[in-house]
């Protein structure tokens, strides 16, 4: 059933446990995210952030507690798939297509099974769409290349552009700048905060790098599943 939980919040997570077979990795956790809020999460390996981030897409199912994304509860298969087309997930393992498509086409395949699929061509809006959110990563001049021509650095930058084409209200980001130098990194850590000031959306960024305050307004530290650490970023 759905509900509506009030509108302050895109995110709330109420004692919420989860595990992997018999392995707890959450335990009771709760959190409320703002709408608009930018949230970056960090805490070493296995400590359950890229979890947190899989309940929060309705990709994995809590064992206790709720989850509360956008006004709608996560407990059934229908809200799930709403939810799910509101969210840009950029997961951290990039699995890159080893076919031959072109960069715009790849940023496309962030709409599929939505506004296309087998046998139903995506529209010209559509593919002005994908041109433009290319241009705001900065990668307006590829758009027509071969993705696997690609470095990896503009691939991650390519992913960003394909996780933004459905306006998500919600934007959920994976280590976004694992495999990129230093000056790629400043580069997107500007690009995302200033494609928040644009289209502001809310934002939960998992990252080891002491990322710019440009990205977080709260800073949460993950430790054996269970917050550790969670304060206000000064601007
Ligand atoms: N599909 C899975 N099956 C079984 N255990 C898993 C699975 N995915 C993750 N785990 C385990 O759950 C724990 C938390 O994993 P998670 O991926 O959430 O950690 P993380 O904080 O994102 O770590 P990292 O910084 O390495 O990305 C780890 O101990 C991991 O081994
Ligand atoms: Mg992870």
């Amino acid at each position: 059933m759905s509900i509506h939980t009030g509108s302050h919040y895109a995110v709330v997570l109420q004692s919420v446990s989860a595990s992997y077979g018999s392995t707890a990795v959450l335990d009771n956790l709760t959190l409320r995210v703002r709408k608009g809020e930018r949230i970056v999460i960090s805490g070493p390996n296995g400590s359950g952030k890229s979890t947190l981030l899989k309940l929060i897409s309705g990709t994995m199912k809590p064992t206790d507690g709720s989850i509360d994304v956008l006004g709608l509860r996560l407990d059934n298969q229908l809200d799930r798939q709403r939810i799910r087309q509101q969210i840009g997930f950029l997961t951290q393992i990039q699995q890159d297509p080893e076919i031959a498509v072109s960069v715009c086409e790849s940023v496309l395949l962030g709409l599929w099974g939505t506004r296309f699929s087998w046998g139903k061509r995506p529209a010209k809006a559509d593919r002005d769409k994908a041109i433009d959110r290319l241009e705001l990563v900065g990668l307006g001049e590829l758009a027509h290349r071969d993705i696997r021509t690609l470095s990896g650095g503009q691939r991650q930058r390519v992913a960003l552009a394909r996780a933004l084409i459905r306006d998500p209200a919600l934007v959920l980001m994976d280590e976004p700048t694992t495999y990129l130098d230093s000056a790629a990194k400043e580069d997107l850590v500007n690009r995302i905060a200033e494609l928040h000031r644009q289209l502001g959306f809310t934002s939960i960024i998992v990252s080891h790098e002491p990322l710019s305050s440009l990205l977080s307004d709260r800073r949460i530290h993950l430790e054996s599943g269970a917050v550790k650490e969670c304060r206000e970023v000064q601007p």
